[in-house]
C-alpha cells in the first residue's frame, strides 16, 4: 500500500484516480479530513475497488495516523493534505497554521516513529513525499529568472508562509533524523475536479452562469500553469526515482497573465457553448480590488526534474485548457453537486452504514 493524505481534494483525487487506473498498481489508503475542499463524489468510480481504502480523519491526529501506519505498513506516504487557497488564508490564517504546519509536523513525527520500527530493508525502501508549491519562493519581477530549487524562500501570504514552514520541517527531518523524504514544489495546477474558488474553474462556471468574471487588480499577474495529470506523472516519477532529501520544481513552462487566461477561457466557451444573445463571454469580465500581498509573477524552472529524472509536461496550455473546459461542460452533475453543496453529503449517503 501507499498512504495518500488529502486524496479527496483537487490534486490528490486526480492522483488517486490516475494511480489506480493502472490495474497493477498497489492499493491506496486515503486519509482526508473532508474539509469544504474534500469531495468524495470525485472518487465515486472507486467505490467498489478494494484497492482504495478511504479514511475520514486529520493528519494532525497522532493516534489515528500511528494506527494507520501500523495497520497498513505503507511503503510510501504522499502528503497532499493542506489548506490551499490564498484568499482564505488572508481572511482566516488559523486553519493554515493548524493543518499545513502542525498537521505536517504530526505526520512527520508519526512517520519517524513508525520508520524507526521497520526492518532495515523496509526502512531503505520507504519514502515520504511532501507536495508543496512554488509560492514559497515569493514574487518575481518581469525580467527575473525562473525559480530554481536553490532560490531563497520569500513567502508573502499566510498560505505560502505555512507551506514554507512545512517544507523546512520536512528538510530538517531528513538532515536530523535521516527520514527518507522528497519534496516537490509545483506551479499552478488546473484540470478536472478543481474546486470553483480558484481562478480557472471559477471563471468557467461564472461565465456559464452569467455572473461577473472577477479580475484582481490589473490582471497582469503571471502564473505558470500545469495540467494536473502532468503533475501526477511528475509525483510518480519523483516517488520512484527521486534522490533522498532532494527537492524538485515542477512546472508547465506555461507563463500566462491572468487576463490572458480569462480571455482564452471566454474565447473557447464562445466557440463551444455560444451565449444565447451572441455576445462574447468576455463582456462579463470585471476588474475588482486586488488581493493584499498579491505576488506579481511566478515562473518555475523545471529543468532539474527533466535532466535528472526524465519528466516533462505533455500538455501545453492550449491543449490543457481546452480539455479542462470540455470536462466542465461534460460533467454537469459534478458541478451541480459542488454548487449546491450536496457533495458534502456524499460520505453519509455512501460510506455510513
Ligand atoms: P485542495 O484544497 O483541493 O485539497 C486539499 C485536501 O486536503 C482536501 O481534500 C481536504 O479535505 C484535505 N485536508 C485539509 N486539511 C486536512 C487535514 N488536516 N487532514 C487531512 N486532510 C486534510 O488542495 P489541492 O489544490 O489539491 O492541493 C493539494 C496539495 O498540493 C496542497 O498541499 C497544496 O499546497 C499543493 N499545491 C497545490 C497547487 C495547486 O495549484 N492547486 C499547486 C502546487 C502545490
Ligand atoms: O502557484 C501554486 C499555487 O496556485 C498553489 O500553491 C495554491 O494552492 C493554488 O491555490 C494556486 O494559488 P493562486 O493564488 O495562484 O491561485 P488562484 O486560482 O487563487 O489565483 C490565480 C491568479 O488569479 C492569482 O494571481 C489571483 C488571480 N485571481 C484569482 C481569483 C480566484 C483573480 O484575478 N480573480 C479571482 O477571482
Amino acid at each position: 500500500m501507499i498512504l495518500v493524505t488529502g486524496g479527496a481534494g483537487f490534486i490528490g483525487s486526480n492522483f488517486v484516480l490516475d494511480w489506480l487506473a493502472n490495474p497493477k498498481a498497489e492499493g491506496i489508503v486515503n486519509l482526508d479530513k473532508l474539509t469544504y475542499a474534500g469531495n468524495l463524489s470525485t472518487l465515486a468510480p472507486l467505490e467498489k475497488d478494494s484497492r482504495h481504502v478511504f479514511i475520514k480523519g486529520d493528519i494532525g491526529d497522532s493516534t489515528l495516523v500511528a494506527h494507520l501506519l501500523q495497520q497498513y505498513r505503507p511503503r510510501a506516504i504522499i502528503n497532499f493534505a493542506a489548506e490551499s487557497h490564498v484568499d482564505r488564508s488572508i481572511h482566516g490564517p488559523a486553519d493554515f497554521i493548524q493543518t499545513n504546519i502542525l498537521g505536517s509536523f504530526n505526520l512527520l513525527e508519526c512517520t519517524r516513529t513508525h520508520w524507526n520500527s521497520l526492518p532495515i530493508e523496509e526502512q531503505q525502501q520507504f519514502r515520504f513525499l511532501h507536495i508543496s508549491t512554488d509560492e514559497v519562493y515569493g514574487s518575481l519581477g518581469a525580467n527575473d529568472t525562473a525559480f530554481k530549487e536553490s532560490t531563497a524562500y520569500e513567502p508573502n501570504s499566510p498560505y505560502s508562509a505555512s507551506k514554507a514552514a512545512s517544507d523546512h520541517l520536512v528538510r530538517a527531518w531528513f538532515h536530523t533524523y535521516g527520514l527518507p523524504v522528497l519534496t516537490t514544489n509545483c506551479s499552478n495546477n488546473y484540470g478536472p475536479f478543481h474546486f470553483p474558488e480558484k481562478l480557472i474553474p471559477l471563471v468557467i462556471l461564472n461565465a456559464l452562469n452569467e455572473k461577473p468574471l472577477p479580475i484582481y487588480g490589473d490582471g497582469m499577474q503571471v502564473r505558470d500553469w500545469l495540467y494536473v495529470s502532468d503533475h501526477c506523472a511528475a509525483i510518480r516519477c519523483v516517488l520512484e526515482k527521486g534522490a533522498l532529501g532532494e527537492t524538485y520544481n515542477v512546472g508547465g513552462w506555461n507563463e500566462k497573465a491572468n487576463l490572458d487566461v480569462v480571455k482564452t477561457i471566454c474565447a473557447i466557451l464562445d466557440e463551444l457553448r455560444p451565449r444565447a444573445n451572441g455576445a462574447s463571454y468576455a463582456e462579463q469580465i470585471r476588474f475588482v480590488t486586488d488581493r493584499p500581498g498579491h505576488d506579481r509573477r511566478y515562473a518555475i524552472d523545471a529543468s532539474k526534474l527533466e535532466r535528472e529524472l526524465g519528466w516533462k509536461p505533455s500538455e501545453t496550455f492550449d491543449t490543457g485548457i481546452r480539455k479542462t473546459i470540455e470536462w466542465y461542460l461534460g460533467h454537469p452533475e459534478w458541478v451541480a453537486g459542488v454548487q449546491s453543496g450536496s457533495y458534502r453529503d456524499w460520505i453519509n449517503r455512501h460510506y455510513v452504514a
